[in-house]
């Protein structure tokens, strides 16, 4: 029991793809004192995340301190969950004021990424797509939940600047498997971490709270045209759609939720597609003869672009960022497929195992964009409509954020691609190993880059 937890640190999702492959499309382990189902088939993980009894969550005790289990991403099941994902999915995250952010903020980080890299390619300089991509993915979520605050630049760049290390030591520590979260004697042990995790609730508190401060007070503030995240809840706060301290907790999920898992996304398939320029070069025609040299891609451009989108989405499943969703909860005593799932157990939906699963895909440890490519009648590719194929979840927890993360990602992707060549150092295959985190990782790795144009 011990030595497996402590297996099961390192690689996580890989050692329990093994134990699902081995044990079935359910199966209930013992971490610890904690039961843990892992459910590894698409038609009962959909069947079970659609329930109720199996929608609350699991928290560890340091997500616990630093979240206070109250927010969008961890809250129970219940009224107060209910409340704010029905306003992140209608109104914060509605495609009206994704599109109002993406003009104001987004597209001008993208492009100034772009160019950076151009330059750096110039001057004959590697590009470390996971480092630069962290930082504008952090600049760019702060951006678009805060906006940009001219008249006290200082401040507000200072209050930034600690809002993004706080996230980041998240980031760097949540996901560290903590042994008295399964092991309740283990809780009498002086922990450093968790020590720290109440330090660090206090100091993301006290940012928030700044943050908010200034955003309310900010000179000419006119929250019937919102210009970014926060005015678009301190709209809906003055008519009752939410309460103030809701808006903290979305603060911090938008930023927790929305950084990592984007930047992620568009360094893995950067890394794909560098290590095979014929495919690569397959999406550079097709941005040539689609959107040519006078004209930028953009997020309409999705269904013109086949293979580039088919691209994106088999780097989706063949390196599933979020490879066991975020753990569920059973509520109460339930069963699927025929097993008992009992209350309290935790509840893993093994999305990795799923989207690597040879009953649903060929090949599916080979990298091929053709799955998602439209059917020769024109309508989507099986692979998408199917229930096999899910990068964001399913069931009432399903990501809120899954029309965000697409805009980003698909702009991040595109702009680069259409402008920019990327090649790997040495002309050979750089190491597609995944690092187990928060959000799934590549290795650290640079590449070269040529200027397309
Ligand atoms: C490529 C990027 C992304 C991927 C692959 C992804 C994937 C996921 C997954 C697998 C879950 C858990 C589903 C479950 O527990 O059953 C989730 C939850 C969540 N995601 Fe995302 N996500 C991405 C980007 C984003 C962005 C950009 C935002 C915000 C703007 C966001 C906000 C959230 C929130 C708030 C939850 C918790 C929902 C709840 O518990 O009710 N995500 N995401």
């Amino acid at each position: 029991m011990f030595g497996s937890l402590l297996e099961l640190r390192h690689d996580t999702h890989l050692a329990i793809d093994r134990l699902a492959r081995h044990y079935g499309d359910v199966c209930l382990l013992r971490f610890g004192n904690v039961p843990t189902v892992i459910i590894s088939h698409p038609d009962l993980l959909q069947d079970a995340f659609g329930r109720p009894e199996l929608a609350d969550r699991w928290v560890s005790e340091i997500m616990d301190i630093l979240s206070s289990g109250n927010d969008l991403v961890l809250a129970p099941y219940g009224d107060r969950w209910r409340q704010m994902q029905r306003f992140a999915n209608r109104e914060l995250l509605s495609a009206r004021n994704l599109d109002n952010v993406r003009e104001r903020h987004i597209e001008g980080i993208v492009n100034g990424l772009v160019d950076e890299m151009a330059a750096m390619g110039d001057a004959g300089e590697l590009v470390s797509p996971p480092v630069m991509l962290a930082r504008s993915n952090s600049e760019m979520m702060f951006r678009a939940v805060f906006g940009r605050d001219e008249d006290s630049a200082g401040e507000f760049v200072q209050l930034r600047g600690a809002l993004l290390q706080h996230v980041n030591w998240i980031f760097a520590n949540a996901n560290a498997t903590n042994l008295a979260d399964y092991i309740p004697l283990m809780k009498f042990l002086p922990n450093n971490a968790l020590k720290e995790a109440v330090r660090q609730s206090e100091i993301g508190a006290a940012i928030i709270d700044s943050l908010l401060q200034g955003a309310r007070n900010r000179p000419g503030l006119d929250l019937s045209a919102p210009t970014c995240l926060v005015e678009v809840m301190l709209a809906q706060e003055e008519t009752g759609e939410i309460e103030s301290d809701m808006i903290n907790d979305l603060c911090m999920d938008l930023l927790l939720a929305g950084t990592d898992t984007s930047a992620q996304t568009v360094s893995w398939t950067l890394l794909l597609l560098a290590n095979r320029p014929e495919l690569q070069a397959k999406v550079h025609d097709e941005l040539d003869g689609v959107i040519g040299s006078d004209a930028l891609p953009t997020v309409d451009d999705r269904t013109r672009l086949p293979y580039t989108f088919a691209c994106l989405a088999e780097s989706m499943r063949y390196r599933t960022i979020g490879p066991l969703a975020v753990p569920h909860q059973a509520a109460e005593d339930t069963e699927v497929g025929g097993y008992l799932v009992p209350a309290g157990a935790q509840v893993l939906g093994n999305i990795y195992s799923i989207h690597h699963d040879p009953r649903f895909w060929d090949s599916p440890d080979d990298f091929i964009p053709e799955r998602f490519l439209p059917q020769s009648d024109g309508s989507p590719a099986a692979a998408l409509t199917g229930n096999a194929f899910i990068p964001f979840g399913t069931g009432h927890r399903r990501c809120p954020g899954r029309r965000f993360a697409e805009t980003t990602v698909w702009l991040h992707l595109t702009r680069m691609l259409h402008r920019l060549r990327f090649e790997t150092p040495a002309g050979s295959p750089l190491s597609e190993a995944e690092v187990f985190g928060l959000a799934i990782s590549p290795l650290p790795y640079s590449l070269r880059v040529e200027r397309r144009r």
